[in-house]
């Protein structure tokens, strides 16, 4: 007798966990002898490619992944079945709706479900399927954290400890030659890779998102600490942008990708602060290594449980619904609920309290006294008066 199926996918940028998910989803449903697993390649583009490009994820191929990072089914941001992209004869893309094949093709396989392993993107596309009449389990992923209705995603202690190793790697070189050093970590939306690094390194600075940053107020913590410790260091989400500003990202000309590509906003801060501090700076981009190599053991078993909870939530038919992590508890909440807004870093989030009770500069009027200035002069001697 044939078995049931469900299929796995993995989509957006990837993450460390992905490959302890899938295997703990193996797992469990290897436990279920009605059951097997499939994996679509490429997030959901593997059912709609042909030939379709769906493998079998028994036990023996998932042993051992959960050390490792990336995917064993790879991932995309691109394409999926509501935006499916085509070729024009003059060399332009469009993109088409492709429901109704995909739907056919999981009929095809014999596919009664497909647990969605994925950030804001693919569980909007998983809420959207939903509709469509597709039984889809979600589980948030995401080093950012900006997901809702979950109070982590797993990758993200793993790119808090890459970031965090960073910044002390940055404190050495920092100190021996007296410089400012400025660190941009990933954090488009939302800035928790960089509110944590920058406690757990003992930044000075830690700008993000959620809160534009006054150059006046960065440039006295910064000349401050260059008189008390002889170098600075300043921590950067991608996404931060200055007060009236604008954050530092560009349109990709890659086909298909819908997102915006951020980087170099650190060495946007530097140039900014160049004529108002006294000291020499240096910025590092940390980039994907915060998305590369094995996942720390936090997330090996966040994954694992949410691997876990996704298959079971199968096996119940409680369809719409996404694996979360909420008052250490790991339960279910409805997909829309995780996609209804960004998980942003708030003014009465407890890690805000934290990083300001130990003096770290978010950039905002709530460091310090007010300063004014225009010259680095100016600052040093309102640095020595303070
Ligand atoms: O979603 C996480 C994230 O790491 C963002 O912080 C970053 O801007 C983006 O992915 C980059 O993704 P990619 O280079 O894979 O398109």
């Amino acid at each position: 007798m044939s078995k049931r199926r469900v299929l796995v996918t993995t989509g957006g940028g990837d993450c460390p966990g992905l490959n302890a998910v899938i295997r703990a989803v193996v797992k469990r449903f290897s436990l279920e002898p009605d059951w097997e697993v499939l994996g679509s390649m490429e997030a959901f583009n593997g059912l709609l490619r042909d030939p379709m490009e769906v493998v079998t994820l028994d036990e023996a191929a998932v042993s051992g992944i959960h050390t490792r990072g990336g995917t064993i089914i790879k991932t995309t941001n691109k394409g999926g079945p509501f935006a499916w992209p085509v070729r024009n004869p003059d060399g332009t893309w469009y993109t088409v709706d492709r429901v109704e094949d995909f739907k056919q093709r999981l009929e095809q396989l014999g596919v009664e479900a497909i647990i969605s392993i994925g950030g804001e993107g693919s569980m909007d596309i998983a809420h959207q399927l939903g509709k469509r009449g597709v039984n889809v389990v979600g589980v948030p992923k995401t080093i950012d954290n900006d997901l809702s209705a979950t109070d982590v995603t797993f990758g993200f202690q793993t790119a808090v400890e890459i970031a965090t190793e960073a910044v002390d790697r940055l404190v050495t070189t920092a100190s021996s030659h007296s410089r400012l050093m400025i660190l941009e970590v990933m954090g488009r939306h939302a800035g928790w890779i960089a509110l944590h690094s920058a406690i757990a390194g003992g930044a000075d600075v830690c700008l993000i998102p959620e809160i534009p940053y006054d150059l006046e107020q960065v440039a006295y913590k910064i000349n401050r600490q260059m008189k008390t410790e002889g170098f600075a260091i300043v921590v950067i989400a991608e996404g931060a942008k200055a007060k009236d500003g604008h954050s530092v990202s560009k349109k990709s000309d890659e086909v298909g990708y819908a997102n915006v590509l951020y980087g170099g906003v650190g060495h946007q801060l530097a140039q900014e602060l160049k004529p108002h501090v006294t000291m020499d700076s240096r910025v590092m981009i940390l980039g994907h290594l915060q998305r590369g190599g094995t996942p720390a053991a936090y997330d090996r078993v966040l994954s694992t449980e949410f691997g876990v909870k996704a298959a079971e939530l199968v096996l119940e038919g409680q369809f719409g619904m996404m694996a979360s992590f909420q008052n250490n508890e790991i339960t279910a909440v409805p997909i829309e609920e995780a996609i209804s807004e960004y998980n942003f870093v708030k003014e009465d989030t407890q890690q805000v309290r934290t990083a300001r009770g130990v003096g770290i500069c978010l950039g905002d009027r709530n460091f310090g006294p007010q300063v004014k200035w225009d010259t680095a002069e100016k600052m040093a001697n309102a640095t020595a008066k303070g």
